[in-house]
């Protein structure tokens, strides 16, 4: 299932969401029972819609989509295609934007709607040709918007939130305030999904206590970050949070610096999933996005991998994040088709989470650092609602 997409430079200035807008089409494709052909869909604007509208319809005027099927005349019998390619739909942002404004839908909402017409027309589908074909076409288009209007594809992205730097200001002073179990039910009470806690060799900002509380007041998920440390794991056994996330730990640094090095300590891993799996606490292990990392984490008995995000977001340059970005949407890929169920996060803020939030295969995010920083200013319970709206609004439609 492969969508083709080309945003020409003269619709490159609309608020277009080149992944929304795969995903959407690859959907249809699935949707249409043709999910193993190749669409090209090519956004442009007025001018070359309309150079294009004269050229092959004889028609010197913009209009919203153009459909050119590459079996010409194979109407509907696609089987008979000699190349599994449909063909092309061309749309006009400018005239869709247009559009979108008159019925008062979102420009993605304008286009969905063009790109199902489009691909009807590429499956044989004519609005033209007769009352009957009209009417077929038309019920097609209504059933495809249907489904799309009440398809979820499996929840949106769940926020799980790190309450580490609640403790690490309260060890500033060595006194009891602020408590990160306070801080971990108003998180709870904002709409977290879970609550990541990192006790630490040095217990710099964690301390037993607060896990052990937090054990006793988390009421969705408590999930344990941890080295693969003897008395760590004691802890995590006696405790029994609802999920643990190896990850490495060096004295020296100021955060988690990079992913496990799986493959070189297989071993040491293993005997930690086992124990853990004997307990019946599900392991996630924090890797970066390589592929030999996740075959190993799978081959280890990991149930989730954390993908290291921390590249995607200190990368310097749009190209350079955009290259660590195709790193972590082809990870998230392959590791869901390990098997592995798979969760994102570190350097996560409020200006780089949404193309994160919006990859369907990453189930949860764990965010700490920009959340604690912006409730400072807006208080914890609003910090959070924010995060929440970036994750709802890059799940809402397809
Ligand atoms: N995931 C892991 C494995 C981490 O070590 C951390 C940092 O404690 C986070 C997520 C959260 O990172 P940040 O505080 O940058 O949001």
């Amino acid at each position: 299932m492969a969508t083709d997409l080309t945003i020409q430079a003269q619709a490159a200035g609309f608020p277009l969401h080149r992944q929304k807008i795969k995903r959407l089409t690859n959907w249809l494709l699935g949707q249409c029972g043709v999910q193993d052909y190749t669409v090209s869909l090519l956004l442009t604007d007025d001018a070359e819609i309309s150079r294009l509208n004269a050229q092959y319809r004889n028609k010197n005027q913009p209009t919203n989509v153009l459909s050119f099927p590459f079996g010409e005349g194979a109407d509907a019998n696609i089987a008979a295609l000699p190349l599994k390619e449909l063909g092309d739909i061309i749309i006009s942002v400018e005239t869709a934007l247009r559009e979108a404004i008159d019925y008062k839908l979102s420009l993605h909402e304008r286009l969905s709607w063009l790109i199902i017409h489009g691909m009807l027309h590429l499956l044989g589908y004519d609005h033209e040709r007769s009352a009957n074909d009209e009417k077929k076409m038309f019920d097609k288009e209504n059933e495809l918007l249907h489904t799309l209007h009440t398809y979820r594809r499996r929840g949106m992205t769940t926020l799980a939130i790190n309450v580490d730097h609640v403790a690490t200001i309260r060890q500033a002073r060595g006194i009891t305030e602020p408590d990160p179990v306070f801080a971990a039910a108003i998180c709870e009470l904002a709409g977290a999904s879970g609550i990541v806690v990192h006790l630490r060799e040095d217990r710099r900002h964690m301390q037993d206590r607060d896990i052990y509380l937090l054990r006793q007041t988390v009421k969705t998920k408590l999930n344990l970050e941890m080295g693969a440390n003897k008395d760590i794991i004691k802890i995590a056994l006696d405790i029994k949070p609802d999920l643990i996330t190896l990850v490495p730990e060096k004295r020296q640094e100021l955060t988690t610096e990079g992913g496990l090095d799986v493959l070189a300590e297989k071993k040491k891993i293993a005997k930690v999933i086992e124990k853990m799996t004997a307990a019946s606490i599900p392991v996630s292990l924090f890797t970066d996005p390589d592929a030999k990392q996740l075959a190993a984490a799978r081959d280890v008995g990991a149930t989730f991998v954390e993908l290291h995000t921390g590249k995607y977001c200190d990368v310097i340059g749009e190209q350079n994040r955009e290259h660590e970005f195709q790193l972590l949407v082809e990870a998230a890929e392959a590791a869901s088709q390990m098997g592995l169920r798979v969760c994102a996060g570190h350097g996560l803020n409020y200006q780089n989470t949404a193309p994160i939030a919006a990859l369907e295969t990453i189930e949860e995010l764990s965010i700490g650092h920009a959340i604690i920083a912006r409730a400072v200013f807006t208080g914890l319970e609003q910090a959070v609602k924010e995060m929440l709206a970036i994750l709802r609004q890059a799940d809402c439609t397809i």
